[in-house]
């Protein structure tokens, strides 16, 4: 029987050191979150890197052996390929570039060698899995290069790959030194995905400014390969947080956390911690909402969670102190004895007190400077099983593409922002009704199954079309 290998720089599970023992935890972040519920269909594998530097061959053992019990190969990153592939050339140069946030870029040499190193060795990890029937579908920035590099050893295998993160206009893509190869590395695939199609339509300019092959209906003639792209938006797995959200445990969190807040009404926020989710610039709408509505103040709090993320990275370092300090300043400025205006939380929830906030909040804060999809936006509507509740979100998220009943706004625009979450304190409950209803039908028909199906039907059709071509 065929199978899907997945591969993607994360595992769904993330191993940590505490104390002198290896704990398990699964990871945070939208691909893994995502795609976790599918990847254990039928007999699929996930490849990828368990998150920590191991030190001895006895301790790999141990967590690939834990790791294959539930459908995960992994890879093994080295101190130095922590550095330079994942900090270094995914993190501090692609992922900057991809975000329009080139002026934090570092182009360095050393650390393209070591991404070049670290795609074959996934390369060569998927190989020893892969049979000649085996789907292989590879995700997001960190491994640009690996469909063509799988292309070069197996040039008749199925190869899909997906973008998880915004594909820039090519204006920014031309001023990376190692264009071309990244771009010839992405079209060893035979599908390539994207979450929008203005994502999509960037990639084909890209292709043809800079490579110089042009592009008919998403279709890219290759030498010697049609390449398909498309647009597929991701979803989630609307049932789990539906019915997470149903559960007395979530019930049971979303009761102890109303007591300890008591009366005051709760805007929620959920990141990880990036330049990229505009924390920042929403702490500070947060405060211009407190300084033009007084009449908030010992009303409302902003519970905002951020999930510790890059933590290594020199501009993560300094957003955690940024944040830090304007969180400490408002809070100092406003808060009285019987209330707080942020509660701010730097650590992870596990889903059912994610939910329970999802419930508790009456309006969503999703506002990323720049953000590929943004599942918290949808998770969010899933939980909302009363159908109340407002979600304002950032015209520069993929989601928003889909999500038009939410509030759109501009992030950059403080101003426009705080009028927002007044807008959306006040909004008369049969509105948030209308809006919500709206949003949880789209949202629960394109879910991360149908995502998929459409994905890998999409795959298929392309093995077909150069079958008959050939
Ligand atoms: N998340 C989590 N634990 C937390 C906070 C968030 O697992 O404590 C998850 C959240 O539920 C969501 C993902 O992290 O599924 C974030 O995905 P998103 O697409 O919003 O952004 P990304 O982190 O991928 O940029
Ligand atoms: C985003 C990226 C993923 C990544 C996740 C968490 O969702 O698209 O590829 O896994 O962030 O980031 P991390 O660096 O911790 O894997």
């Amino acid at each position: 029987m065929s199978r899907t290998i997945i591969v993607s720089n994360r595992l769904p599970t993330k191993v940590q050191r505490t104390d002198d023992s290896l704990t398990f935890q699964p990871s945070e972040g939208g691909l893994a979150t995502g795609l976790g519920s599918i990847y254990r269909e039928d007999d699929n594998v996930w490849v990828g890197w368990p998150g920590l530097f191991v030190e001895t061959t006895e301790e790999e053992e141990y967590i690939a052996e834990q790791l294959r019990a539930d459908s995960m190969a992994p890879v093994f990153l080295t101190e130095a390929e922590i550095r330079d592939f994942y900090e270094g050339f995914s993190n501090s140069t692609l992922w900057p570039t991809f975000h329009y946030f080139a002026q934090y870029a570092t182009y360095e040499q050393e650390h393209w060698e070591a991404y070049v190193a670290v795609n074959e060795k996934f390369c060569q990890a998927v190989l020893e899995l892969a049979g000649p029937d085996d789907t292989i579908w590879v995700h997001d920035y960190q491994l640009l290069l690996l469909p063509e590099m799988l292309r070069q050893q197996r040039p008749e295998c199925t190869i899909g790959f997906f973008l998880h993160i915004p594909f820039p206009s090519h204006e920014l893509i031309r001023v990376l030194p190692w264009r071309a190869e990244l771009l010839r590395g992405m079209l060893g695939a035979d599908l390539i995905g994207f979450h929008t199609f203005g994502y999509m339509r960037h990639f084909l300019s890209a292709v043809s400014q800079i490579l110089g092959i042009p592009s008919l209906n998403g279709q890219v003639e290759t030498p010697t390969r049609t390449v398909l792209v498309d647009a597929f938006p991701m979803g989630i797995d609307y049932k789990r947080y539906e019915q997470t959200a149903s559960s007395e445990t979530a019930q049971q969190h979303e009761q102890d956390y109303r007591e300890a807040l008591r009366e005051a009404r709760v805007i929620l926020s959920i990141d990880r911690l990036d330049y990229t989710k505009g924390i920042a610039q929403r702490l500070r709408a947060f405060e211009l909402l407190l300084q033009r509505y007084p009449e908030w103040r010992e009303q409302v709090s902003l519970v905002m969670l951020v999930v510790p993320s890059r933590d290594q990275v020199p501009q993560y370092a300094a957003l955690k102190e940024e944040i830090d300090e304007l969180v400490g300043r408002i809070n100092a400025q406003y808060r009285t004895i019987s209330w707080n205006p942020i509660h701010y939380f730097y650590r992870s929830f596990p889903l059912e007190e994610l939910v329970a906030l999802y419930r508790l909040a009456e309006v969503a804060l999703v506002t990323p400077m720049r953000d590929g999809m943004n599942l918290v936006a949808k998770e969010f509507i899933a939980s909302k099983v009363d159908q109340r509740g407002v979600l304002i979100l950032s015209e520069r998220a993929g989601a928003a593409r889909e999500l038009s009943d939410a509030i759109i706004i501009n992030p950059t625009d403080a101003g426009q922002l705080a009028e927002a979450m007044h807008d959306a304190l006040v909004m008369p409950e049969e509105e948030q009704t209308q809006r919500m209803t709206a949003m949880q039908a789209l949202v629960r028909q394109y879910d991360v199954f149908a995502w998929t199906k459409l994905f890998m039907d999409r795959l298929a059709y392309s093995k077909i079309k150069q079958l008959t071509m050939a």
